[in-house]
């Protein structure tokens, strides 16, 4: 469809019950230029500004579910934040990933090349295997789990295809949303340590951690500036987890007495995890001016994101 100036472009959002999906829609509604559409599987977790943006239930392997959406909206954009994101149940039930990431990113993808939208897919640094991060948007990908394997094959697709596209990598997310389905670092540092759990955590791989809102900024900067290609959206800081655990127990004042050193070869998971991933951000902050917080910076706003749900309880 065409993109006239003057009228409101419409943003439609999957996966927006997620923790970035949630990000996208609050950041997306404070432009009045745009039109929000989540959609998420199953009924809206939003629990504030429900009037300023439109929430659709679209479970993404239903072809049918996904033609009926976009007929509806005709969204100029599209920004494809669904998936099946736990890493070692991808590695356990590979049918179940194959089908969530790859074939009904399909679905996505055949309905913005019928509508003419423009999609934002986000892919994720385990399309690498580690031995050289961080890096850049024109390093080969390698992945070494069958997570980043299901990505690397879906950016691959939607490179082939007749549509305008962009690839937005990202690494180790955190942040605090409603009714999550997964933890992330900070979170499960800091339960963790109120508990007055023992905490062990690597200290060989590197990571650029990302705070939510600021990857949900840069997927929209994609909008603003309508830029293509692969860009890497993520934090600033080359960090170990180790290191953010001591930098989260610092913050909350939480006993860092707790938290030990270990290394990948101790650390028994399910899927392979690249050792030193981490992305190069110059591209985006260069072309998007996109500028993220520090990690240090991210943490100061989750902590008054906790502080505000607790005065809101
Ligand atoms: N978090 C990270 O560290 C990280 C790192 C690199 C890349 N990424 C990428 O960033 C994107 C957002 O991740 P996130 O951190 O927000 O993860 P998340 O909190 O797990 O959100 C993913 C969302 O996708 C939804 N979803 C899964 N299958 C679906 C389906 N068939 N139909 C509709 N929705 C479906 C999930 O629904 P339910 O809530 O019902 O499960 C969930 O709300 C993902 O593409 C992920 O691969 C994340």
């Amino acid at each position: 469809m065409g993109t006239s100036t003057n009228r409101k472009k419409t943003i439609l959002i999957t996966g927006a019950n997620g923790l970035v999906g949630q990000k996208l829609v609050e950041c997306g509604i404070t432009n009045e230029q745009w039109d929000i559409i989540a959609t998420g599987r199953g009924e809206s977790r939003f629990k504030s500004r429900k009037e300023d943006f439109t929430y659709e239930p679209m479970d993404i392997t239903g072809i049918e579910e996904v033609s009926r959406v976009f007929a509806k909206y005709t969204p100029d954009y599209v920004i494809h934040s669904a998936s099946m994101t736990d890493v070692d149940r991808c590695e356990i039930n590979r049918d179940l990933c194959n089908e969530q990431n790859i074939h009904a990113t399909e679905n996505i993808v055949a309905a913005c090349e019928k509508h003419g939208s423009h999609l934002i897919f986000i892919s994720t640094d385990f399309v690498f295997d580690g031995k050289k991060g961080p890096y850049t948007e024109d390093d080969k990908p390698n992945p070494v789990n069958y997570y980043g394997w299901t990505k690397y094959e879906t950016e691959k697709s939607i490179q082939s295809r007749k549509l305008a596209w962009t690839i937005i990598r990202t690494n180790l997310v955190y942040g605090i949303g409603h009714d999550l389905t997964r933890s992330n670092i900070v979170l499960w540092v800091k339960h963790g340590l109120e508990v007055g759990k023992e905490m062990s955590l690597v200290d060989d791989q590197v990571r650029t951690p990302t705070l939510a809102e600021d990857l949900a900024a840069g997927c929209l900067l994609v909008v603003s500036k309508n830029a293509t290609g692969i860009f890497n959206i993520s934090g600033k800081d080359l960090l170990t987890p180790y290191d953010m655990a001591i930098l989260t127990a610092d913050y909350f004042g939480l006993d860092k007495e707790k938290i030990t050193r270990t290394d990948s070869s101790h650390f028994n998971q399910v899927a392979k995890r690249p050792i030193k991933t981490g992305l190069i951000i110059e591209k985006a902050q260069k072309i998007l001016d996109f500028q993220p917080k520090s990690f240090a910076e991210g943490i100061a706003i989750v902590s008054k994101q906790f502080n505000l749900a607790k005065e809101n309880l």
